[in-house]
């Protein structure tokens, strides 16, 4: 998005600020945002908090300083309010990665498995899913599911790849990645951890299966956080965005957190470049303008909320790994009307 506004002499905090207030709205940041973003945000968090917060808001604007399929989630299950996205551009690779009409067709060569669908994905995948999960939800959403249902899981081929070892089920993978999980490298990260010793590694579902080989832990970022301040150790490698350290440097002063390094040995090259998009400047102009703005089509929207309605439901249920209880989720898969 190019930007013609001088904001010379401008306190963008305090007006950004004003602005929350007037317009009675929420920021809402993921926990790869710039730490500035972090730090005036009135809540951080991972992609299924973020989309709870999103629902249960009382805000009339939700400023969402995150990627689009974020923003587009938030504007699905709160259709009445404003939802404001700093640069429109701030897409995401997977969601690239996995085009709707491409998506129908791979689901109508397979009518008899359902879609369980990463949430990483634009709003016309979700309508044609049946669950979403997230990196936080997905394993307690799958142990829901029948074993002798038949699943497609897109577009993260690592984090299907990923729940398939870990929960021993049999899932169709589409062959989408992250960009910025896969330029993690395995020679660099056995380096970091001989120069560490006996450091731990958490790293994201969103990683190569080479990486989380090497992993202690592996989990969606609020879970990375969590694994870092329960840690008995002082220093703990990171194989995620680095921007997530911001959030650990802050909760936890006296450890030390080290970004995993991609080819060129060091951790910038896995910035996520969509996240990065989003600046002070471009949230300010879209406080004060309210745009860009996500808006969807109603009839898209109604059908898309339906599968973010079933993860938000059962992401909620308390099922033990593997344990599908006494009714498991019977799913009836979407059709293409
Ligand atoms: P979580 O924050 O849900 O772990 O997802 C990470 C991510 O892919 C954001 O793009
Ligand atoms: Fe998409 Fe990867 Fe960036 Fe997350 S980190 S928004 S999955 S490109």
């Amino acid at each position: 998005m190019e930007l013609t506004n001088s904001f010379a002499g401008l306190d963008l905090r305090a007006e950004i600020e004003r602005l929350r207030k007037e317009r009675n709205a929420v920021i809402l940041a993921h926990y790869y945002q710039k730490p500035e973003l972090q730090d005036l945000a009135d809540f951080v968090g991972d992609s299924l908090d973020l989309s709870r917060k999103a629902q249960a808001t009382d805000a009339d604007v939700i400023a969402f300083c995150g990627v689009r399929f974020m923003a587009e989630t938030a504007k699905i299950l709160s259709p009445d309010k404003i939802v404001v996205l700093p640069d429109m551009d701030a897409g995401c690779s997977l969601e690239d990665s996995c085009p709707p009409d491409q998506f129908a067709a791979f689901r109508a060569a397979h009518p008899d498995h359902i879609a369980l669908t990463y949430i990483n994905c634009s709003t016309e995948v979700k309508a044609l899913s049946d669950v979403i999960v997230t990196s936080s939800s997905a394993e307690t959403i799958l142990a829901q599911l029948p074993r002798d249902q038949k699943i497609i899981f897109g577009p993260d081929r690592n984090l299907g790849g990923y729940l398939q070892r870990k929960t021993g089920r049999e899932l169709l993978l589409w062959p989408g990645v992250c960009i910025v999980h896969e330029a993690f490298s395995e020679t660099e990260l056995m380096k970091l951890k001989a120069q560490n010793p006996g450091a731990p590694v958490a790293a994201h579902p969103e990683c190569p299966a080479v990486i989380l080989d090497h992993a202690d832990y592996v989990g969606s970022t609020r879970g990375i956080l969590e694994f870092a301040n329960a840690m008995p150790g002082e220093t703990l490698i990171v194989a995620t965005e680095p921007h997530i350290i911001h959030q650990m440097e802050k909760a936890m002063p006296l450890k030390n957190f080290i970004g995993a390094p991609g080819a060129d040995g060091n951790c910038n090259c896995n910035i996520c470049p969509y996240m990065a998009l989003n600046t002070m400047e471009k949230l300010y102009v879209a406080l004060r303008d309210l745009t860009p703005r996500i808006e969807i089509e109603e009839g898209l929207r109604v059908k898309a909320k339906k599968s973010l309605d079933a993860m938000l439901s059962m992401a909620s249920a308390t099922v033990g790994q593997g344990d599908l209880g006494p009714t498991p989720f019977r799913v009836v898969p979407v059709t293409g009307d």
